[in-house]
């Protein structure tokens, strides 16, 4: 006996059981519980519902390591049942594959931390793609193909930089490719057919890939150059843009489609197709060029002009653009990062805005180059009474204190958001006027917040213009949501709390601005489900707005406007956190007295750790760590204390997030990262 396996020996005696294990007492609690979930089928030869000894004793499809589980492979046993929630005990598991069973509910977030392969496919899962995948950065191989998955991808392949096959075929994901897609540096195998993935593919350029098949899938848009030269190539049954492809950017046309799964075309021949019909189009092009005496003689210098006209022109035509003269002091970088962005969202990635956000000066030189970077359109009123149907009750999102607010829709088929403020406030030059309101507006700037697109001033109708988020507001994600909605992860609410704490620190810090309306109505989601605060800058807006209102979510100190200041926002702010936690609206009058106030009922519990649990939101089912939980809500009592003076600025909440989002990155222990 090693004096390892007497200490696990002596430990496994006095702490957990009286039985004489050999395995990892974690490993062994780990399988005990799938084994359960898994119906205790009796295919599972030697498998326990308690304890025993899987690495001794040979239990089917395990292989071990000393006294260390390495490997599952319990493919194709017909099996039922879940897989259970203490797999991320398995700390020394590579290998984990399940495939062709008959497995259902949702992917336990729960996984083995370190596994290379991990294969699900041919199951019948459902729900979304765990988050929990994005900390798996042993993964090579990952196999999630042939279940009925659905939802969006969130960005969580920033740390996957090992994988080399993804295989998400045959399920029924939705929305766009993540940014993060472009960091999986090593892929070389990427399926996603037979999905309702839409969006445009350009994040996809830069991979190394050896084959990819997007087939029948709603994508739109145009193929990267650098895909045309794949080997092994699906593109068919999708949505691509037909026309002239921008620089870089070849039409859906030229590429011709291998069957992967019936071996298809030699890859010469697709070669010798494509260079035929690219010579063609460039004899066409060539012609065409030369009898247009008005464009530059270079087929090339044509194509950058209209590439830029188009990427800079954020708000498509230029019929809609206030200074077509503006682009000439646009940054290189600024450029790359509109055009990498590609030309349906034409806005650049998160951090590359970020990036060119952050590298401003402040001060007037900040203000004129963003400008340059985000065109405010300039509507007429026909053409806002068009996009609204009349100003159509049927399009009417909401009524405020400020005014009506409308859906829309242009002419190009964007969806914009009409804001429509009463006349009451420009009235006989009392307030600001609107063109300084429109001024100031345009120079809010940061990617967590909803910014201005547009406005229009015409016949006393002043209207303030943006775009439309199709996720909604987390309100509707945490309170509105029903059977068939999915609820909000746990990372996804902390990447939530920590984007809007960004925006309300920038707000604050940056514009010394106060926002007054922060709550969870207005906080939006994108399509990645990054916050976006909208109502920014329209606090002189509110001015009838104070006292308590029965939200709940007004600081106490609130009782009229001039009393409302930044800490009464990092108040409201603390009140979001609160719903994040708890997934309870700040007043709930169908609650028992003492629970209506949100704050006033968690107030007390915040810091004791098993009142905690309880206050979690029930829809997490569990599926969080609790040390974050417990972080989270440290910092929400310090936003909801009753004094405004006690309360931290925002940039200490921001601070507060930031650690609580890096701790389980910085520890690299694997098993650490996964404490449930
Ligand atoms: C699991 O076993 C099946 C056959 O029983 C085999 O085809 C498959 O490759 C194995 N998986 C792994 C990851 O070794």
């Amino acid at each position: 006996m090693s004096p390892n396996f007497i200490g696990l020996w002596l430990f496994s005696l006095g702490i957990l059981t009286l039985v004489h294990s050999k395995t990892d007492s974690k490993d062994v609690a780990a399988l005990n519980v799938m084994y359960t979930s898994l119906n205790s089928p009796k295919k599972l030869k030697d498998w326990e519902a308690s304890g025993g000894d899987p690495c001794a004793d040979g239990w089917t499809g395990i292989e071990c390591s000393g006294s260390s589980v390495t490997e599952i492979n319990l493919s194709g046993l017909g099996l039922s049942g879940s897989l259970g929630y203490q797999l991320s005990n398995l700390a020394s598991v590579t290998n984990f594959d399940v495939s062709n069973n008959k497995l259902s509910g949702d992917i336990p977030y729960q996984l083995p931390p370190n596994v290379n392969h991990l294969d699900l496919s041919n199951n019948g899962f459902t729900g979304t793609v765990p988050y929990s995948i994005s900390l798996m950065k042993s993964l090579k191989d990952l196999d999630l193909s042939h279940n009925q998955l659905n939802g969006q991808l969130t960005d969580m392949f920033s740390s996957l930089s090992n994988l080399g096959l993804l295989d998400l075929s045959y399920n029924k994901l939705s929305g766009s490719l993540p940014q993060s897609f472009g960091s999986l540096s090593s892929l070389s195998s990427l399926f996603l057919q037979d999905n309702q993935l839409n969006g445009q593919i350009n994040v996809l350029a830069k991979l190394k890939l050896n084959e990819l098949n997007l087939a029948n899938n709603k994508f739109s848009g145009w193929i990267p150059n650098e895909l045309t030269k794949l080997k092994k190539i699906d593109i068919e049954g999708n949505s691509w843009s037909s026309g002239q492809p921008p620089p870089g950017m070849t039409s859906s046309g030229n590429i011709k489609s291998t069957h992967m799964e019936k071996g298809g075309m030699s890859g010469i021949m697709i070669a010798v197709i494509i260079m035929g019909i690219l010579v063609v189009i460039a004899i066409v092009l060539a012609i065409l060029s030369r009898t247009r005496s008005s464009f530059s003689s270079s087929l090339f210098e044509e194509h950058d002009d209209q590439s830029d006209r188009k990427s800079l022109n954020y708000f498509g035509s230029n019929r809609y653009t206030t200074d077509p003269g503006t682009d000439k002091g646009f940054k290189d970088h600024e450029v790359k990062a509109l055009q990498s962005s590609g030309p349906i969202s034409l806005k650049p990635s998160l951090s590359n805005r970020m990036k060119s956000f952050r590298n401003k000066e402040p001060g007037s030189n900040a203000a004129s180059q963003r400008k340059v970077s985000f065109e405010i359109t300039l509507y007429t009123l026909a053409e806002l009474q068009t996009a609204t149907s009349n100003f159509a009750m049927s399009r009417l999102l909401g009524e405020g204190s400020i005014g009506r607010v409308y859906k829309a829709k242009r002419p190009d088929g964007k969806v914009i958001v009409v804001k429509k403020i009463s006349s009451s406030f420009f009235q006989d030059g009392k307030g600001e006027k609107f063109s300084d309101v429109v001024s100031s507006l345009s120079k809010i700037y940061h990617p967590n917040v909803v910014e201005l697109s547009g406005h229009c001033s015409e016949q006393r109708h002043n209207m303030l213009v943006y775009d439309f988020f199709r996720n909604g507001s987390i309100h509707g994600y945490l309170h509105l949501s029903d059977e068939f909605s999915r609820p909000l992860t746990w990372n996804t609410r902390v990447k939530i709390a920590l984007g809007t704490a960004q925006a309300v620190e920038y707000l604050h810090e940056t514009c010394s601005l106060v926002h007054r309306s922060i709550k969870s109505s207005n906080i939006l989601l994108d399509m990645e489900l990054n916050p976006r605060l909208t109502e920014c800058g329209l606090a002189s807006f509110y001015q009838e707005a104070g006292g308590n209102q029965g939200g709940g979510w007004f600081a106490p100190e609130c009782t009229n406007a001039a009393s409302y200041t930044f800490k009464s926002d990092v108040y409201s702010f603390g009140v979001v956190m609160l719903e994040l936690l708890t997934g309870r609206m700040p007043f709930d009058s169908t609650k028992p007295k003492s629970e209506q106030y949100l704050v006033q009922w968690a107030l007390s519990q915040l810091h004791d750790i098993d009142a905690l649990d309880r206050m979690v939101d029930p829809s997490l089912r569990g599926l969080y760590p609790p040390k974050s939980i417990s972080q989270f809500a440290d910092i929400v009592a310090l936003c909801v204390q009753m004094e405004p003076e006690f309360r931290p600025p925002m940039s200490e909440v921001v601070q507060s997030l930031l650690r609580l989002v890096k701790r389980p990155s910085l520890s690299n222990r694997g098993l650490d990262d996964y404490e449930y």
